[in-house]
């Protein structure tokens, strides 16, 4: 049985966990959106900063509501890529001292392989080679998931990810952010046949379509014409608007997993990040796999935006493995996902 305390401090989530064997047994999200809301966006030092005031009481509260004690924990785990730099260092530098300090092994995670992972919170008995789609505020990519720690990427944006294109119509409408859930809360009552909107295709040299890549920065455009116009007619019909956005997102990714997963002989596809909670795509993936034989996993709803469960359950899988990392390990900003081994040993 493989236990991990795992913390994830890469954004603007101050978040600790605790997983075993696939199960979470605590799960603290410390959110800082309210202090970043001022500013429009993310401020890094403020992020460092906030971490490090967070970080030692959410690791308290998660021990404390998991019922276990330290020694039932076999690792200590923190992401160490991608992400900003200092933020990144406080959860590094927690997860280190804390190995040492309670002499466990230490596993540094790659934050994108956390978003993979997530799904096997839901099924524990998923198992690689499988597709993930991976959809989130940073990321819009098809990955194939060989082995734990082998991922290729076969499809990606070419701009914008679906999360930031869903936060940037969001603004458009000025509906707040993070403007998924809205969106995804509003779509529920409107037409999704109202407005008509391009997919974002992207075109080959030698003719045809790019069949995993995507784009949404048309869509973004388009979405911003169609408000600017309809604002001059008066209130925008904000609940059409959204339907319709959300389920050209919603056919674009499901049209490119489907392929791939075809195209790859892959029965299963597990999504991952904040856009997997998105209703619509939930609805049209799931049903449209169906029909093709394939099974779709998505992560528990409160899972598929950033949290350290999804960390710890990497890390547990890596553990289980015999992997763990150096306490020399520094943390990157950048690191593709295909460097994920580069990590242990
Ligand atoms: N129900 C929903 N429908 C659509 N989008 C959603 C929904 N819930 C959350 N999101 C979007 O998910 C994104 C946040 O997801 P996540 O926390 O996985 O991204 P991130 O950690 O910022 O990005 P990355 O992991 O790529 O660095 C936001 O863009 C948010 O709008
Ligand atoms: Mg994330």
């Amino acid at each position: 049985m493989t236990t991990v305390l795992a913390i994830e401090t890469s954004c603007d989530e101050t978040a600790v966990a605790i997983v075993k064997e696939r199960q979470v047994l605590s799960s603290v999200v410390s959110s800082q959106i309210e202090l970043h809301r001022t500013y429009g966006g993310v401020v890094p030092e403020l992020a460092s900063r906030q971490h490090l005031e967070t970080v030692n009481p959410a690791i308290a509260q998660a021990l404390a509501e998991s019922g276990l004690t330290w020694s039932q924990i076999d690792g200590i785990a923190a992401t160490v890529a991608p992400g900003l730099v200092g933020a990144l260092l406080v959860g590094a530098m927690a997860a280190k001292t804390l190995a040492l300090l309670q002499e466990k092994p230490f596993l540094g995670v790659h934050h994108l392989e956390g978003h993979i992972c997530a799904s096997y919170l839901e099924q524990p008995r998923l198992q690689p080679p499988f597709l993930c789609l991976l959809v989130s505020g940073g990321h819009t990519s098809l990955i194939h998931v060989e082995a734990q720690g082998q991922y290729k990427t076969l499809g990606q944006t070419r701009d914008d990810a679906a999360g930031e294109a869903f936060d940037k119509v969001a603004r458009l409408m000025d509906l707040g952010y993070p403007g998924g859930p809205v969106i995804d809360r509003l779509a529920q009552r409107g037409d999704p046949q109202a407005f008509k909107l391009p997919e974002g295709r992207i075109s080959l040299p030698g003719g045809g379509y790019h069949p995993y890549d995507s784009s949404f920065s048309g869509l973004k455009t388009a979405m911003l014409r169609l408000t600017d116009r309809l604002k001059l007619d008066g209130d925008l019909p904000k609940a059409d608007l959204s339907a319709s956005f959300q389920v050209t997102v919603a056919k674009a990714l499901t049209k490119r997993a489907i392929a791939c997963a075809k195209d790859f002989s892959l029965k299963t596809i597990a999504v991952g990040g904040g856009v997997a909670a998105n209703s619509g795509l939930r609805q049209l993936l799931t049903a449209t796999a169906a029909s093709q034989g394939i099974e779709v996993l998505f992560p528990p709803l409160g899972l598929c935006t950033d949290n350290a469960a999804m960390i710890a359950c990497a890390a547990a899988e890596h553990l289980a493995l015999g992997r763990t990392s150096s306490l020399k390990l520094s943390v990157q900003s950048r690191m593709p996902l295909e460097k994920v081994m580069e990590l242990y040993g």
